[in-house]
């Protein structure tokens, strides 16, 4: 880890030294208070924070969101509690903390790092001006099955394109060292697997063999450790029957022995006494006893340490060195984030951060270049700027949560530009009429809803007044001269706890959607979403179609600059969108089969349907065309251990300036084991101006070559032939060979 921390430069051995002697000074007590989060919810059971902090009994809290709470609950540990240690404060800021950026799944599609690093860099600016230390985030969740909602928090299906992402959240978060002033720790989670339950069900148990942990789920949380990240947090679910929260292999085997993690594991909320109700542990002595020798540091609110991790020391299960253990990178982290020079916020600093211009116009920037072009029949778009008379339909098209979707911070209140808002803004000499349509809410609220959501007790739109809204939608768009359709999910239909089995637009959104198109004029169809949605029908039937995604404070603006031309998209998808929920997991990274499509033998794998994508993986289109040409590799063959660097010309073949997504994907012909018929190992967003033409460069390795082999047990680079192509997605067609020999 970095030597320098917020108070300045301390060597690892002065950190360790000072941990040693704030340890040794530590009762097995105040020792087990440091392994323990308390959750700051009001309805939570049992004692309140203060009085378990005032009594040695936490060393961190979350879900407190307010300067002046965090600031007294400090006092209480640092001039009350015996031990005087400072409170770690942690917080999911997944997306931004006023300034709301896109969802995480938005900004990958930008296919453009630097976007993301930059976006949680702000997050993490306005977050630490309020007091909060760490940050439950990057989710660098895997998932190829978007019936899952928390696909939301993640970087979609590519293990490598979600290992770009990781990184850069880390760095955005951390910074350039843990303690960097402006910036908070990092925690990648959920280790490991989560996105994996069968039929994308949420919390459901998980079944993956080593070679898709090691080829698809694990490397995001490896590019998290490479890139520095201070803490991890285990999942929830079973995986392959041993609860994440409790599972060796993962946090010691791997996390530690493999990758030389030195930071800490948090459990997920509750996860240490789930362990009990997952019917791993015994009891709540066991499942502290379990959890802990797992490697699991701290405790995120089931208190089950708090409880029982003493006695377990006392009776001998456990020794005082294993607490110890668990303690230190807890206490290194505080010391590099100067928590004992600085323990308090200065109240007045917050609404001073987030109401620096830059983060408003780095939200803006974001969103614009993370929506993706998915139709342009007729180039309806960009819309011209001198219409008169434009009518905005849907029930997202003035909604500020679903602007800003998904995981919101704790406490937070929407401050979303909408798209109404932006169109209005765009042509403020035009007649912009809006009309929502009926209603659209979840069939069953979360339990987030049901305990936290004042809003989700409003009662259901009644029938008639359905109907009533319908007709006005449609009597509404009659007379524009263009019609903006903004349809998708509300913000609580992804996110956690927010799986769904059909991947259709909520309530009567088609219906509405038909009936305006049938008018017969120019529609335009944005999406405000958290995951693939499955447009049949606006897919063949609306001339133009612009995945928005979930954009943020921003978003109304930022979908407006693209829509009028101010800017052209340029995004791709970092996941498949499929024509049916029911075709999930569906995904471009598959093994050939003995029936692959093009074969004599092919199945078409459903008789009911093909299950070919709607949208594959890595498309987008733009307001002009490129060409990907003159595709060479340096060498024909090359050495096991060696590097060959393979080139590309891209060029602007429209009329107006554009970016595009160069894509390399590989494919390993024979082995020690089948491989995917295609991988993502190289990628790089240009812009070009019309007629400009600039060569990307890639490099192939070791890394990029080599695959953890089921028949092997092991990481191997086989001596074999690969295909190679580069194009502008999943599809490329562009290819070439190379030879990898012993
Ligand atoms: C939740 C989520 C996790 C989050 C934690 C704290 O249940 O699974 O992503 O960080 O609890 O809010």
């Amino acid at each position: 880890m970095d030597s320098r921390t917020n108070t300045g430069e301390l060597s690892e051995a002065e950190i360790a030294a000072r941990v040693e002697a704030i340890l040794s000074k530590l009762s097995l007590a105040e020792k087990v208070g440091q392994l323990t989060q308390i959750g700051g919810l009001a309805f939570l059971p049992g004692p309140k924070p203060e009085e378990i902090i005032r009594q040695g009994g936490a060393g961190s809290v979350l879900w407190v969101n307010d300067t002046k709470t965090f600031n007294a609950l400090q006092k209480i540990a640092v001039e009350e509690s015996p031990s005087r240690i400072p409170l770690l404060f942690g917080l999911d800021v997944i997306h931004g903390y006023r300034t709301i950026f896109p969802v995480p799944l938005a900004m990958a599609a930008s296919w453009d790092p630097s976007v993301v690093e930059r976006a949680q860099a702000v997050a993490a600016k306005e977050a630490r001006a309020a007091g909060i230390h760490w940050t439950f985030g990057p989710m660098v969740d895997i998932a190829r099955d978007a019936r899952w909602g928390r696909i939301v928090e993640g970087a979609g299906e590519d293990p490598y394109l979600g290992a770009a992402i990781a990184a850069a959240q880390v760095r955005g978060f951390q910074g350039p060292y843990i303690g960097a002033p402006d910036h908070v720790v990092a925690c990648a989670k959920h280790f490991a697997g989560y996105g994996a339950a069968d039929g994308g069900r949420d919390y459901d148990p998980v079944y993956l063999p080593e070679t898709l942990l090691r080829n698809v789920y694990l490397p995001p949380f490896k590019a998290a450790v490479d890139a520095g990240v201070g803490t991890f947090m285990s999942a929830y679910m079973d995986l392959n029957d041993v609860p994440a929260s409790g599972n060796r292999f993962l946090l010691r085997q791997v996390l530690r022995e493999e990758w030389g993690f030195k930071g800490f594991v948090v459990s997920d909320a509750f996860a240490v006494g789930s362990l009990v109700t997952q019917g791993f542990a015994r009891d709540g002595r066991d499942a502290a006893f379990r959890a802990l020798s797992a490697g699991v540091n701290m405790d995120m609110a089931s208190n089950t340490y708090l409880q029982h991790l003493a006695g377990l020391v006392e009776d001998g299960t456990l020794t005082v060195e294993d607490i110890d253990e668990a303690v230190r990178p807890i206490l290194a982290i505080k010391v590099r984030m100067g928590l004992f020079e600085h323990p308090y916020t200065d109240e007045s600093k917050l609404e001073q951060v987030v109401a620096l211009p830059e983060h408003r116009a780095e939200a803006r920037r974001a969103a614009q270049r993370s929506m993706v072009l998915l139709r342009n029949e007729g180039g309806l778009l960009p819309l011209s700027k001198s219409l008169k008379h434009v009518a905005v339909i849907g029930p997202l098209a003035d909604s500020q949560e679903a602007t800003e979707g998904s995981w919101m911070v704790f406490g937070h209140t929407p401050n979303a530009v909408t798209v109404l808002e932006g169109i209005r803004a765009k042509l403020p000499e035009a007649r912009v009429d809006y009309a929502p349509g009926p209603e659209i809410r979840r069939d069953i609220p979360s339990w987030f809803e049901a305990n936290m959501d004042p809003t989700a007790k409003k009662a259901p739109q009644s029938p008639e007044a359905a109907e009533a809204a319908f007709q006005t939608a449609v009597a509404t768009a009659r007379d524009a001269e263009v019609v903006v359709m903004v349809l998708g999910e509300t913000a609580d239909m992804a996110g956690e706890a927010a799986s769904r089995a059909s991947l259709d637009l909520p309530g009567r959104q088609e219906e509405l959607l038909q009936a305006v198109v049938a008018l017969g004029k120019p529609v335009v169809l944005v999406l405000l979403n958290g995951r693939p949605l499955s447009i049949n029908w606006a897919a063949e039937n609306v001339p133009a179609i612009l995945e928005a995604w979930e954009p943020g404070s921003e978003g109304g603006h930022a979908v407006a600059d693209v829509l009028f031309g101010d800017v052209n998209p340029g995004g791709k998808l970092p996941v498949t969108f499929p024509r049916k929920g029911s075709h999930e997991p569906l995904y471009y990274a598959r093994n050939l089969t003995h029936s692959p499509e093009g074969h004599p033998m092919y199945n078409p794998r459903y008789w009911d349907g093909l299950p070919t994508p709607l949208y594959p993986f890595g498309f987008g289109l733009s307001y002009t065309t490129f060409a990907i040409t003159n595709l060479q590799v340096s060498a024909p063959q090359v050495k096991i251990g060696d590097a060959v660097t393979v080139t590309a010309d891209v060029t602007n073949t429209g009329a107006v300036e554009g970016d595009e997504v160069v894509q390399l994907y590989i494919h390993q012909k024979a082995g020690s084991d089948s491989r995917p018929m295609r991988e993502l190992k190289g990628f790089e967003r240009v812009t070009l101006k019309p007629g400009e033409t600039r060569t990307v460069t890639f490099t192939l390795g070791p890394a990029e070559l080599g695959h953890w082999s089921t028949n092997a047990g092991k990481w191997v680079q086989d001596a074999a032939t690969f295909d190679i192509w580069v194009g502008a997605d999943s599809r490329a067609t562009l290819h070439a060979e190379l030879t990898v020999v012993c």
